[in-house]
C-alpha cells in the first residue's frame, strides 16, 4: 500500500487501469457540469434579478437550437458511457479460456476456497501474477459480495446458485479481500488477505503450502468421482445397465447445448449440472423418464462443487465414462 491514506487502491489487475479511465471520465463528466450549473445559477441569478419594483419580465419564446443542443449534447455523453461501460462489463464478465479454475464457498463468516489441484485456504487466496484466475462462488447460508479493491474486482456470493467473475493480477504482492454485502455480525471480520505469487512461488505453495510440506489434499475432481460413486449417480450415468439407458451419459457434457424434454436447449454449465442434481424435474433431457431422485440436502455446497468439477474433467478425455463403466 503506497500510503497511510490513498483516494484510490492500489492498481494490481488488468482490468484496474481500464475501470478507472472509465471512473475518471464519469467524474470528470459529473464535476464539469455540476461546476458550469452552480456557476451558471449564480451568474443569472445576478444577470435577471429584479432591478425595480415596477420591472416586469418579458415573456420567453424558446429556441430550436438551443433544445436540440442539450439534447443532442447529453444524448451523445450517456451514449458513449453506455458504449463503454458496456465494453468493460463485458471483459469483467467473461473469463479468458486459459483461466485457472477455483471455487469460492462463503458462508458467516469466511471464505472457503479450493484450487484445482486440491489445495483449499480459507480467508486467503494464493494466485500467480499473470495468470487469469475464474473463481466460481455460491453461498452456503446468506448472500455475501466477494471484494478485491486492488483488482477493482466484486461479484456478489448467492446462496442457492453459481456466480462467477475472473482477474489477472499484475504485480505481485498482498492485497485486501472484503466482504461487501452486509451478511450478520461478524460481516466486518469476514476479512482476508489476496497473495499475489510469481509463478514459480506459486508452484511451489501449491506444494508446499504455508508450512513446510503440508499435504495439498484431494483435487475437486478425485472427491466428485468419489461422491459420483458414494451417491450411486455411477448407477444412472455410468452408461447403462444391460442395455438400458437410465439416465444420459455425462461424458463430454460440460460446455456442450443439452436438447431438452419441452424442446428447449441449455448449455451445461455449473448451474445447469448444480439444478440437475438438486432438482432434477426442472429441466428433463430429451428421451428420458422423469426417474432422477433429488439430492437436495444429501450434498453440501462444496460436495455439488466437486461433483461439477469431476463431471467437467471427462469432458476433457469422453474415454473416462469408457472407464467408470469397466470399473463396475
Ligand atoms: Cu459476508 Cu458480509
Amino acid at each position: 500500500m503506497q500510503s497511510e491514506f490513498a483516494l484510490f487502491p492500489e492498481k494490481a489487475s488488468s482490468l484496474a487501469a481500464r475501470v478507472d479511465a472509465l471512473y475518471y471520465f464519469l467524474i470528470s463528466v459529473s464535476v464539469f457540469f455540476a461546476s458550469l450549473i452552480f456557476v451558471l445559477v449564480i451568474y443569472f441569478a445576478v444577470k435577471y434579478r429584479r432591478r425595480s419594483a415596477a420591472e416586469q419580465p418579458r415573456p420567453i419564446e424558446g429556441d430550436l437550437r438551443l433544445e436540440l443542443l442539450w439534447t443532442i449534447i447529453p444524448f451523445g455523453l450517456a451514449m458513449i458511457m453506455f458504449g463503454w461501460g458496456a465494453n468493460l462489463y463485458f471483459s469483467a464478465s467473461r473469463a479468458p479460456s486459459d483461466a485457472l479454475n477455483l471455487y469460492v464457498v462463503g458462508k458467516q463468516w469466511m471464505w472457503k476456497i479450493q484450487h484445482p489441484e486440491g489445495r483449499r485456504e480459507i480467508n486467503e487466496l494464493h494466485v500467480p501474477v499473470g495468470q487469469a484466475v475464474k473463481l466460481t462462488m455460491t453461498s452456503e447460508d446468506v448472500i455475501h459480495s466477494f471484494f478485491i479493491p486492488a483488482f477493482r474486482m466484486k461479484m456478489d456470493v448467492v446462496p442457492g446458485r453459481y456466480t462467477t467473475t475472473w482477474f489477472e493480477a499484475t504485480k505481485a504482492g498482498e492485497y485486501h479481500l472484503f466482504c461487501a454485502e452486509y451478511c450478520g455480525t461478524k460481516h466486518s471480520q469476514m476479512i482476508g488477505r489476496i497473495v499475489v505469487m510469481e509463478p514459480v512461488q506459486y508452484e511451489q505453495w501449491l506444494k508446499n503450502g504455508n508450512g513446510p510440506a503440508s499435504p495439498p489434499g484431494e483435487a475437486p475432481e478425485v472427491a466428485g468421482a468419489r461422491l459420483f460413486q458414494e451417491q450411486r449417480c455411477v448407477t444412472c450415468h455410468g452408461g447403462g445397465i444391460a442395455g438400458v439407458k437410465l439416465g444420459p451419459s455425462l461424458a463430454g457434457l460440460f460446455g456442450k447445448s443439452v436438447q431438452l424434454q419441452n424442446g428447449e436447449s441449455v448449455i451445461a454449465d455449473e448451474s445447469y449440472i448444480r439444478e440437475s442434481i438438486l432438482n432434477p424435474m426442472a429441466k428433463l433431457v430429451a428421451g428420458y423418464q422423469p426417474i432422477m431422485p433429488t439430492y437436495q440436502g444429501q450434498i453440501n455446497e462444496e460436495g455439488l462443487l466437486q461433483l461439477i468439477a469431476y463431471i467437467r474433467s471427462f469432458g476433457k478425455t469422453a474415454e473416462h465414462a469408457e472407464e467408470t463403466r469397466a470399473e463396475q
